[in-house]
């Protein structure tokens, strides 16, 4: 299989820290604790160490189409009872909490409609979603880099996007509550808390 992170998986944190510091990790590491006890789903989750702290009491998949990101996340995650998964999710299964951390930048809109509906089914009333992502640059030098970033990851990692999603339009108010948020960057990093508050979608 190919693999789009390939290349990137083992210096992806380097990077990460180079360019961010600890807020991209800060930012996935925001409401973790809201799992404990739960049953999550995590997509996208790359190397998993965001969670490598999770022991027994955290439990449910990680799921990640890169092998090289599956394979570093075994070893972050195995102390956790969470099941490492390579591929695309495929809707099955009933959880309470679902992570979506930095993957949904990459994926274009019809997908991300997809991905949102079918977590959908897969929660119940009160169950969260908890997504880190990058949301609107604020400054000139932060939509400079934003650009740079987005052709980078077009060129070595295959990312199919030109341009950011307009996430919080895809989570329907009708539908889902944004319970609670953080910020860094003068908010063009927020993790987001969203609890699923309508069973039917009329
Ligand atoms: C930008 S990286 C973020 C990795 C990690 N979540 C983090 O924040 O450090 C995006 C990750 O999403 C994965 N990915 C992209 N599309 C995916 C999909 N449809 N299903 C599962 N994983 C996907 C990539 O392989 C990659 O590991």
């Amino acid at each position: 299989m190919s693999d789009a992170y390939g290349f990137l998986a083992p210096i992806y944190q380097p990077l990460s820290r180079l360019v961010f510091g600890p807020d991209l990790l800060n930012a996935n590491r925001a409401f973790l604790d809201l799992s404990m006890g739960k049953k999550s789903l995590i997509l996208g989750g790359g190397d998993g160490l965001a969670y490598r702290d999770w022991d027994r009491n955290f439990i449910g998949e990680y799921w990640d189409t890169s092998p090289a990101m599956a394979k570093i996340a075994t070893r972050n995650l195995r102390k956790s009872g969470i099941e490492v998964n390579c591929g695309s999710w495929s809707g099955k299964g009933k959880f309470d909490v679902v992570f979506l951390p930095f993957i949904l930048d990459s994926i274009p809109d019809a997908e991300i409609s997809e991905l949102i509906l079918q977590i959908y089914k897969s929660l119940n009333p009160g169950d969260l979603v908890v997504l880190s992502d990058f949301f609107p640059p604020a400054t000139f030098i932060q939509k400079a880099l934003q650009q740079l970033m987005i052709t980078g990851f077009q060129l070595v990692a295959r990312h199919q996007r030109s341009d950011l999603p307009g996430l919080a339009s895809f989570f329907d108010p009708k539908i889902w509550r944004l319970v609670t948020q953080k910020t860094w960057r003068k908010g063009w990093i927020q993790a987001r808390v969203y609890e699923k508050i309508n069973d039917s979608m009329d």
